[in-house]
């Protein structure tokens, strides 16, 4: 029989490791095994207990919403051709920026290591002590906030210290004045979006919807990173320093693979359960969820996107405006953005 039931210290646990993870003379969470793969931290349960809640879900007839790439409508900004042309012409600000900020904002994510969930069982009609969503408060989300922002009084970097690695070893330290982070980044407040359930267990629902479809736009940022560094016209004086970035993205990637599999299979399993309403009734799952789920999508694909796009093109052309023939400069930078109907194939 499958294990389904995991106790929080399970999920929690971590491998073994035969070397840890040490980077610039920084210590770094996970590890390696004894070939120097990299092992993500807290996996040694969590990774077998998803893949065999989202195996669960699909044998009892239940699909896993689409998490991919194909959700995402618009290109990076700047992308790589228009990211070239900046560090061709000496502005490495903007990568140094967007660097420091995901840096900054993946460390936001610890907050999620402090939030205690309602009893979800309360909410459904079906017993959830055997599905992802009954282990939400067992470590799933205090294992996520960790991976992000890191232990209490620890000095292992996780997330945040990661991304300020990538950035030193591409550019070293102080290389520019550390940007200021914007407030928070989340979906304007709109009313209450289910008006069936309590207004807890909503909040709950929009912050896995939101973070999920964070994590989603979080894998193309990745891709884009490991593109530029392993562009062999790029960093050509340190072309081995930019690999070890590489490197570094791929490892963070590996860590996030497991924020987007536990969220989707939690609100895939959600799709399929019975809620109870408020004044007593009930709603299937899907019927509930999914209409604010495709809103969520089509936020995040687009709205978020060219919201940055435009105060990140406002950035770039006033750091172009201080070179020589900058008219010229910004027209050229401009010609290189990716249209949007190729973006959106
Ligand atoms: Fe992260
Ligand atoms: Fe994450």
């Amino acid at each position: 029989m499958a294990k389904n039931v995991y106790s929080y210290d399970e999920i929690m646990a971590e491998h073994d490791y035969a070397q840890p993870h040490e980077v610039m003379g920084k210590l770094l969470h996970g590890g390696f095994d004894a070939e120097g793969n990299y092992i993500s931290p807290r996996m040694l349960h969590r990774g077998p207990a998803v893949a065999q809640w989202a195996s669960n879900l699909e044998a009892r007839g239940g699909k896993l919403i689409d998490a991919s790439q194909k959700l995402l409508k618009r290109d990076n900004y700047p992308n790589h051709a228009q990211q070239k042309f900046l560090l061709q012409h000496g502005l490495g600000k903007t990568l140094w920026d967007s660097l420091t900020l995901t840096g900054i904002i993946e460390g936001r994510g610890k907050v999620f290591s402090d939030v205690v969930g309602p009893d979800f069982q309360e909410f459904f009609v079906e017993d959830i002590s055997e599905l992802a969503v009954g282990h939400l408060n067992k470590g799933l989300h205090h294992a996520h906030g960790r991976d992000e922002g890191g232990m209490d009084n620890s000095d292992i970097g996780a997330h945040d210290e990661m991304w300020f690695v990538v950035r030193d070893l591409l550019f070293g330290k102080d290389a520019f004045a550390i940007p200021t982070a914007p407030e928070e980044i989340g979906r304007p407040e709109m009313g209450r979006l289910f008006p069936q359930i309590s207004k807890t267990l909503e909040e709950f629902l929009l912050i896995y919807m939101n973070i999920l479809m964070v994590e989603v736009r979080a894998e193309k940022m990745f891709s884009f990173c490991c593109e530029l560094f392993r562009d062999p016209e790029m960093f050509t004086d340190r072309r081995d320093i930019a690999e070890q970035a590489a490197q570094m993205v791929e490892r963070i990637r590996q860590d996030e693979a497991i924020h987007v599999g536990y969220l989707q299979a939690v609100l895939s399993e959600m799709r399929t359960l019975t809620f109870k309403t408020v004044d007593g009734g009930t709603i299937s799952g899907s019927e509930l969820l999914d209409p604010v789920w495709e809103g969520m999508v089509a936020y995040h694909s687009t709205t978020v996107y060219d919201t940055a796009r435009e105060q990140t093109r406002a950035s770039i052309v006033r750091q172009l405006e201080k070179l020589a023939d900058s008219d010229q400069l910004i027209a050229e930078f401009d010609r290189l953005e990716t249209p949007l109907a190729a973006a959106a194939e």
